[in-house]
């Protein structure tokens, strides 16, 4: 993870020694000197520099000051559509955006040690990027990532194909560990609370241009093996006639939740193509994904739509869910056979759209007997499964389903999520290795250091013992409030850890 030698332009010499530490070959001028800051343009004009770190405003209208005297501006800007810009924080990357340029990379702490650490680990990539941009004639100068248009082999398919997280879920052997993590775009990160701004969180999940950003975002900055489509599980209820609400503090509220078999004749069947504005958003995201990363999919498995409609909000004992379904197994049936048909031409509408795996969460099914699963819940998952097309891999998500394994298995899915409080290796050997796994550090251990995260992430590879089929995850999604760099030194520790196979 270092800048393996491209030259790198600053104007804050204090950077240097830190750039040089990771590899990079630092080129520095002062601002204040008008003739250094012109043979700085120059070097930039030549090409030879590929990553430009902007840590002071000040700089910035020194540099676009002097190409401005100069005559030079154009020069300037068109040395800028080839480089990695990273900016040290939103008070920069502001006067940069001011000028309509764009910034590629700017760190979740703020300061030039910040800067220069998390650019080194993107620098490669970043340039990269921007270089097939520009080639594809796109303008890179004031962008978005999903004007990014990669090169394709003839068969696009091909090269997704045998990227390490597709082909684990197919448990063939990889180079490396993949990894992804639940929740990797969120309230836990700068970048996202900023395009998020003041927008409302369903507005959000209906702006297809911006959860597609976001999506991309996420994956990008991290360097995680797959990307997840961003979007949420309750907007499918809409569409039948449930009344959603997400409010600041308490999540997600239904404000008229189902409680009787007449409601359940009421219900409208959900219409998949109410969720257009996800699909149009996978749209956008193919394209811009780079072509190892596959696209995850997903919906909210039958069982935890059902929780959140019966109980209108997040609960601790599901009570109203058990005595609907305790009391009125019939009408439980229908209701769920419903959500079954939803689900499934929902997932199928999104495998058309092009995504390379799908993931059904069950989040709440944890809450459960395994008797209870069995009688209430697997037929409808597995009518779920097994009418979904065929051709990309099936992930089956769940959260304290340490006792439910075997059945969750049975209701369908080439890879089965486990939590943090299963033991992987023995989980997988009850699964007789006959579906891959994904999964299972606990998200809390995110808070503590990175050597422990490191130590943690290496006891979970151990487990995994290097057999074909293993993803790496987190339990559950990633918390708010989780530092950005422990999150990162987790994903380049299992890269680091995870290979050799
Ligand atoms: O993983 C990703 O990066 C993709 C995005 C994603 C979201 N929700 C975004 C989101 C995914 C895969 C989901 C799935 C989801 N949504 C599940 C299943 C997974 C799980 O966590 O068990 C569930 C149960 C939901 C329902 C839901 N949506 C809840 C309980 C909440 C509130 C909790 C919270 O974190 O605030 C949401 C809102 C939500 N969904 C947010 C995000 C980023 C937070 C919105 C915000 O305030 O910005």
């Amino acid at each position: 993870m270092d800048y393996n030698s491209l030259q790198v332009a600053t104007l804050d010499g204090s950077l240097r020694d830190a750039i040089a530490a990771r590899g990079g070959r630092p080129v520095v001028a002062n601002a204040d000197d008008p003739e250094r800051v012109d043979a700085f343009i120059d070097g930039l004009a030549r090409d030879d520099i590929a990553v430009l770190l902007l840590t002071e405003p000040e700089h910035i209208r020194a540099l676009l000051g002097r190409a401005a005297a100069t005559g030079r501006i154009e020069v300037l800007l068109d040395a800028v559509r080839q480089i990695a810009v990273g900016s040290a924080g939103p008070a920069c990357t502001d006067v940069w955006r001011n000028h309509r340029l764009s910034v590629d990379f700017e760190p979740d702490g703020t300061g030039g040690e910040a800067l220069v650490s998390g650019m080194a680990r993107l620098a490669g990539y970043l340039v990269n990027k921007k270089r097939t941009a520009v080639d594809g004639g796109v303008d890179t100068s004031y962008w978005h990532r999903t004007d990014m248009r990669w090169h394709f082999e003839s068969d696009p398919y091909g090269t997704r194909g045998e990227s390490a997280f597709l082909r684990a879920c197919r448990r063939e052997p990889t180079e490396y560990t993949p990894i992804w993590l639940l929740r990797q775009a969120g309230r836990y990160q700068r970048a996202y609370r900023e395009l998020k701004s003041d927008l409302d969180f369903l507005d959000m999940c209906k702006t297809p241009e911006l959860t597609a950003e976001i999506t991309l975002m996420a994956a990008e900055r991290l360097g995680v093996d797959a990307a997840i489509l961003f979007a949420d599980i309750l907007p499918l209820l809409q569409p039948m006639g449930f009344r959603l609400e997400y409010v600041t503090g308490q999540g997600p509220v239904i404000h008229n939740p189902l409680r009787s078999a007449e409601a359940v004749d009421q219900l409208e069947e959900g219409e998949p193509a109410s969720q257009h504005f996800v699909y149009e958003a996978i749209r956008m995201v193919l394209p811009a994904l780079p072509p190892h990363i596959p696209l995850i999919g997903f919906s909210g498995a039958p069982f935890t739509l059902a929780a959140y409609a019966i109980e209108g909000q997040s609960t601790k004992d599901f009570r109203h869910l058990k005595t609907f379904m305790y009391n009125d197994p019939g009408a439980w049936h229908a209701f769920m056979s419903k959500l079954s048909r939803t689900v499934t031409a929902y997932l199928n509408e999104q495998i058309e759209a092009g995504v390379h795996a799908v993931q059904l969460f069950d989040s709440w099914a944890g809450c459960l007997s395994p008797d209870d699963y069995r009688a209430f819940v697997l037929p409808h998952t597995g009518y779920v499964f097994s009418n979904l097309r065929r051709g990309v891999p099936r992930l089956h998500f769940g959260v304290g389903t340490g006792s439910l394994l075997e059945l969750m298995r049975e209701a369908g899915g080439d890879v089965i999520g486990l939590d943090w409080r299963v033991d992987l290796a023995e989980a997988w050997r009850r699964l007789e290795y006959d579906t891959a796994v994904q999964g299972n550090l606990d998200p809390v251990i995110l808070f503590a250091s990175p050597d422990e995260i490191r130590k943690q992430a290496a006891a979970i590879l151990h487990k995994a013992a290097g057999r074909p089929g293993h993803i790496f995850n987190l339990g559950h999604g990633i918390l708010p409030g989780t530092p950005e760099d422990h999150v990162i030194a987790l994903v380049d520790a299992v890269h680091e850890m995870g290979s050799g196979r």
